[in-house]
């Protein structure tokens, strides 16, 4: 093939990441039964306070809020926006009791001094070397660690977590080539660094001053990690062979972080989800089975990396297991920067969305993670040890363990279905669980987990149970209890409580679909956070009804619904043109949230310039949003 054609194919290519399906099993199909879960709702949604008390603990957890609302206040009582109050799409909208300020968009150097600042210029960009010094593009999921965290969870009340100062860690997901560099493909390696290191994740010092606008402060933990940053493997799988390259070359990086979670023991935890489209090359790949069920093919997501950056080469025989590198979690210290970030092997190698942890009430924790792809499974490991004594022992509770994958019933029961070489018609399959490990999704189709439409969050309510986003599916043709719209254009809320180890129930919280023609109308869940006091906040990330852009949306879980009534949200944020909603985090008091504005305008300046004034013709940049109620009052209340 020709470089032009190869030019043409890669340039059609660059597509919405999250649009592709590689599951090519057809687990379980089951008969339609939308009517079935909504008189399940109120059946599971009961059992719900008594199953969880026994099994689940502290669990809401490493809950780091301590403020409690007024007695008689509405738990999601501000005024929401409504669908007629969004007038300017340029623009976010927020509700008339809340107020935001923009925190570092794109280009902004990782601490003062650092290097130049980029703001947008359309006829320029940074070069590789500001943009590894600078935030970058695709502002996703993220956590604050307030200053003092550790001092904290030693010595408790008596130091208490800082409101006003902490680390930030962000993810960078992603920037299509158009965006970072100004032009469709890379022309040489500087070209690719560049948009390498607008990826990644920033770990960032930021504070508040006496007149409450937040900035990033110096700190020797600032830093950035891109995927040319050192890493190293943890776990079962750690000394693969699988993990080796011919080349030698020594463990590089991360990529395409998603979303995050943070671990009881103060680490952010970043997710590694669309990696496959970096990966490519010049000239016709043939994937292995293993690789088409995590969908390498020639082309990628249009990156074109390869051309300059032999790591990314499909083809070349020295970097043949390049690709096994990625697909992971990784946890990262947010209070030392001379940290080598470690990919937790035991959780699984799939398309990473996110990771929620709860603890059990012996101190073990427990992991929900979902694979974010048309027909893929949702995810729990479980660690051996507690937590408390892991971490005194110099271990990671994250190294040893079980992983489940789960498989929904019909009749609101579930089952985790285990991972390992224990289970013959896997110890069959894979010569040992680093392979097992390596191939998550081949083990997870073997035992007959259930396909999704798109797993994308989890989080932990009130009482322990999990709340799991499923963002969409326009190609399911067959429903299932999970999943019963076909196709499923909207998505829906799973709620899942367990019974243990190996099973759970469940119900669906929510079917978007019944929200789209109603003043609360939303669409395609995605990012999800659920505070101590039942709250739960939904990030968008799709196309939304009557005309909104991407929404922030918030829900009182503790509400008690009648047969066939259906939660009430409240909506907070509308983003503006062809942006998406996602990461959220407060401070302690939880009286500061942030989330993120990700792909404004899709970096196009004709849609937006957000966060530059509109008509500045300045090329729309992710950013955090700084949001507070004007009174000074609880997020979301
Ligand atoms: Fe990166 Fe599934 O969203
Ligand atoms: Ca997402
Ligand atoms: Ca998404
Ligand atoms: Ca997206």
């Amino acid at each position: 093939m020709t470089q032009e054609n190869n030019i043409e194919n890669v340039v059609a290519g660059f597509q919405d990441p999250d649009d592709l399906s590689s599951n090519p099993s057809d687990n379980r199909p089951f008969a339609s039964v939308l009517d079935a879960y909504v008189s399940r709702r109120k059946v599971v949604a009961g059992t719900l306070a008594g199953s969880t008390a026994a099994f689940l603990a502290p669990a809401a957890q490493a809950g780091w809020g301590w403020q409690k609302p007024k007695k008689n206040q509405e738990l999601v009582g501000f005024r929401p926006v409504e669908i007629a109050d969004v007038i300017d799409t340029t623009m976010p909208t927020i509700s008339k009791d809340y107020e935001y300020q923009v925190l570092i968009p794109w280009g902004t150097p990782i601490e003062p001094g650092a290097t130049s600042a980029y703001e947008g210029d359309p006829n320029s960009r940074p070069s590789s070397k500001e943009a590894a010094l600078q935030t970058g593009l695709g502002h996703d999921g993220m956590w604050f660690f307030p200053m003092d965290f550790k001092r904290a969870s030693r010595y408790g009340k008596h130091y208490p977590m800082r409101n006003d100062a902490g680390m930030l860690c962000i993810n960078h997901e992603y920037g299509t080539n158009t965006h970072a560099l100004g032009k469709d493909l890379p022309e040489n390696l500087e070209d690719v660094r560049l948009s390498q290191n607008i990826h990644g994740v920033s770990v960032l010092k930021i504070k508040r001053n006496w007149r409450g606008q937040w900035r990033t402060v110096k700190s020797k933990n600032t830093r950035r990690i891109t995927v040319n940053t050192p890493v190293q493997f943890s776990g079962p799988a750690a000394d693969s062979p699988l993990l080796q390259n011919p080349a030698g070359n020594i463990a590089l990086g991360t990529v395409n972080n998603c979303g995050a979670g943070y671990t009881p023991w103060g680490t952010y935890l970043t997710c590694e989800e669309n990696f496959n489209g970096y990966f490519g090359s010049i000239s016709e790949v043939t994937p292995t089975e293993e690789q088409a069920r995590y969908g390498f093919n020639q082309f990628g997501f249009g990156y074109a990396w390869y051309a300059f950056d032999k790591r990314f080469d499909l083809n070349d025989e020295d970097y043949v297991n390049e690709a096994n590198r990625f697909g992971w979690i990784v946890e990262i210290d947010p209070f030392d920067g001379t940290q080598k970030p470690v990919k937790r092997t035991a959780l699984g190698r799939f398309k990473h969305e996110a990771i929620a942890i709860r603890e059990l009430d012996d101190g073990r924790v427990a992991c929900y993670m979902g694979d974010d792809q048309r027909f893929d499974y949702c995810y729990k490991f479980e660690s051996s040890m507690a937590w408390e004594h892991a971490i005194a022992d110099g271990k990671s509770p994250l190294d040893e363990g079980t992983l489940y994958v789960a498989r929904f019933n019909e009749d609101g029961s579930g089952d985790w279905l285990e991972l390992s070489m224990d289970v013959p018609a896997l110890a069959a399959r894979f010569n040992d669980m680093a392979e097992l490990l390596i191939n998550t999704r081949i083990a997870a189709d073997i035992v007959g987990a259930t396909p999704m439409d798109r797993p994308e969050w989890t989080t932990i309510g009130k009482n322990g149970e999990v709340f799991w986003t499923l963002t969409n599916n326009s190609r399911r043709t067959k429903p299932n209890a999970a999943n019963p719209e076909a196709p499923n254009s909207n998505g829906h809320i799973i709620r899942t409580t367990d019974n243990g180890s190996g099973s759970f129930s469940w119900d669906i919280y929510i079917l978007a679909s019944e929200t789209v023609n109603e003043e609360i109308a939303f669409s395609s869940p995605d990012a999800a956070y659920a505070d101590e006091d039942g709250r739960l906040f939904i990030g968008t990330d799709g196309g939304q009804p009557q005309g909104l852009q991407d929404q922030l949306t918030i829900f009182d879980t503790t509400k008690d619904l009648d047969d066939g009534e259906i939660p009430q949200p409240k909506r907070l944020l509308v983003g503006v043109n062809s942006d998406e909603i996602t990461g959220f985090t407060l401070t302690p008091d939880r009286r500061t949230a942030f989330v993120n504005i990700q792909h404004p305008g899709n970096g196009d300046p004709s849609s937006t310039n957000f966060p530059a004034p509109t008509g500045s013709g300045l090329i729309p940049r992710d950013c955090t949003l700084v949001i507070t109620r004007k009174d000074g009052g609880i997020i979301g209340s």
